[in-house]
């Protein structure tokens, strides 16, 4: 059965990660920029300097994209390439670069879906206290309005913020992302914040825009180790943390029950006003589906006193679980929860040891076909189920700067040298150009017949 129509298969990147040249033509500076340039902080003392150079050679990407047949691209906006400063100066040149790749993205046919935020906040405001200052989601308001000013006639689809969890748990509390800091206490601030920023950006777009604006959040479904009620009473926990933390107060105006007990004195909710902010008719949900995770009880951990075990079955090259049906898990919970909302998966995709191109220029990543067929497969079974989902977005069009990871874990549908910026299809982007190309119908049929696919792993 093919995908419904006008289903939007695509490929996501975003800006800190692909683009390069963080500072040219006017650019201000961003907390990835300094986080990265700050020794011991990312793997192999990679920086995104260079990254794909997708700011020179966006129209080859973008030809790519269309010559493999894709529908839709999906790419974050440089806050700080549009205000250097974070707010106040706005920076022509910064404005054209994306003007440009719109419009070379529209020449293609190519449907643009634009994230606001992707965590590279200017430094600018880090400065002012980033996400810790309340200020900062008034700010991300103003921004917000400016890019869809310039640009929502052109853009459809809309992505206030990538992944807030991340943001909160990875650069607040671990201290892993930029901007580094470790304080649990700090959690609540965040979440709020970027939760009042989101409520922002959406009440300027109902104002500008005649399109569709939503969030990206990242869900896993949370499974206890065992049947004992202190490891269920953690997976609640987690899944209030990870899972509900931004997507109740959006959908439901209310904050899930398990947080303020899980802070104690530390926790910051939000005010009626807040709330009234943050809940707003939304147009779509976008969902980044990469795992699921298993959790046990543990008092050591803060905030959630549930810590994760790590998975004996088919990982990828980060450890997480390959776990295709958790997104039918996944996709299904949002819509019974949240009363139908439309959907779009915005991210999946894997990292895996890939190959280096053959002298023919074949890279075979035959764990990566497996894995986008079998997910493909089970958002399926999701609309099957009654999900009103509306497009795919594969993490990543090409291999790209992956954090505190830096080059080392490739999610690239494209493989890309970074010695010399050549890019080489893999098979697995070959597989995704035949999904697209068929709405889905004929995925076994196109997984087969993607080179070096000969050795498929098993579907779940
Ligand atoms: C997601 C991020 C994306 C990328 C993938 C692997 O959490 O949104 O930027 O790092 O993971």
């Amino acid at each position: 059965m093919p995908f419904p129509s006008g289903f939007l298969w695509g490929a996501a990147t975003s800006a800190y990660q692909v683009e390069g040249s963080p500072l040219a033509d006017g650019a201000g500076p961003n907390i990835w920029h300094r986080f990265a340039h700050e020794p011991g902080t990312i793997l192999g003392g990679a920086t995104g300097d260079v990254a794909c150079d997708h700011y020179h050679r966006f129209q080859d990407d973008v030809a790519l994209m269309a010559d493999l047949g894709l529908g839709a691209y999906r790419f974050s906006m440089a806050w700080a390439r549009l205000l250097p400063k974070g707010r106040g100066r706005m920076n022509a040149r910064g404005f054209d670069f994306y003007d440009r790749l719109i419009d070379a993205l529209l020449a293609r046919d190519l449907v643009p879906m634009v994230t606001l935020y992707h965590w590279d906040l200017p430094l600018g405001l880090e400065d002012k206290g980033g996400w810790l200052n309340d200020d900062t989601a008034r700010w991300f308001g103003d921004y917000a309005d400016l890019a869809f000013r310039a640009f929502s006639d052109r853009v459809p689809y809309w992505v206030t913020i990538n992944e807030p969890a991340v943001i909160m748990e990875k650069g607040y509390v671990l201290g892993v992302y930029a901007p580094g800091h470790r304080n649990v206490a700090e959690a609540p601030v965040v979440a709020r914040n970027l939760l009042r920023a989101h409520g922002y950006a959406v009440q300027a777009y109902r104002d500008r825009g005649d399109g569709a604006i939503g969030i990206a959040v990242n869900l896993q479904p949370v499974w206890p180790a065992s049947d004992s009620p202190d490891d269920r009473a953690a997976a609640e926990r987690a899944n209030a943390w990870r899972n509900l933390q931004f997507l109740d107060p959006i959908l439901l105006g209310q904050s899930p029950a398990e947080l303020p007990s899980m802070f104690g004195r530390d926790w910051r909710g939000l005010s009626p006003e807040d709330m009234a902010l943050v809940r707003q008719p939304m147009d779509f949900v976008g969902v980044n589906y990469y795992t699921r995770i298993v959790v046990r009880a543990d008092p050591s951990v803060a905030p959630t006193g549930a810590a994760i075990v790590p998975s004996a079955n088919h990982r990828t090259l980060v450890g997480w679980e390959v776990f295709p049906s958790g997104l039918t898990e996944t996709l299904v919970a949002l819509d019974r929860r949240n009363g139908g909302v439309p959907v779009y998966v915005t991210e999946c995709g894997a990292a895996f040891a890939d190959a280096s191109p053959s002298a023919g220029g074949e890279v075979p990543d035959p764990e990566r076909v497996a894995f986008l067929r079998d997910h493909i497969d089970a958002a399926r079974l999701a609309i099957d189920a009654g999900v009103d989902l509306r497009g795919f977005f594969v993490w990543s069009l090409l291999d790209n700067f992956e954090w505190n990871s830096g080059y080392a874990l490739p999610y690239g549908l494209v493989h890309v040298d970074f010695d010399t910026q050549q890019r080489t299809v893999k098979s697995s982007g070959r597989f995704f150009s035949q999904a697209a190309r068929s709405n889905g119908e004929r995925l076994d049929a196109a997984a087969a017949g993607a080179r070096g696919a000969t050795a498929l792993p098993s579907g779940h």
